[in-house]
């Protein structure tokens, strides 16, 4: 498998967000990723759908690895910002994070 910079964990449960919202955010991903150059090359971006992450409130949750940020409470308006400034600029959108390993 070609190498990646970040894997982006999107949950799409229905508990951490009762209206399922990470699924319309999980459906913004690839034109996200695409208009930022993100999408193939070394900087490119795993993205993928889980049912839940463990925690079932807040949501929904965008988590980033390797970095082990966790995002809660995501708009498509920051997940935007979580495309722009963290996965392609490197700079974690501090205010919107509830956890980091
Ligand atoms: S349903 Fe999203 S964390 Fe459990």
């Amino acid at each position: 498998m070609d190498p990646y910079a970040y894997h982006v964990l999107v949950c799409v449960g229905g508990f951490c967000s009762p209206d399922q919202k990470g699924r319309e955010l999980y459906r913004m991903l690839p034109s996200l990723l695409q208009r930022e150059g993100l999408l193939f090359g070394p900087d490119r971006v795993k993205r993928g759908e889980t049912p839940c992450l463990g925690v079932c409130s807040g949501g929904p949750i965008v988590v980033v690895y390797p970095d082990g940020v966790w995002y809660g409470g995501v708009t498509p308006a920051l997940l935007e910002r979580i495309v722009v400034e963290h996965l392609r600029g490197g700079r974690v959108v501090d205010e919107a994070v509830f956890h980091r390993i």
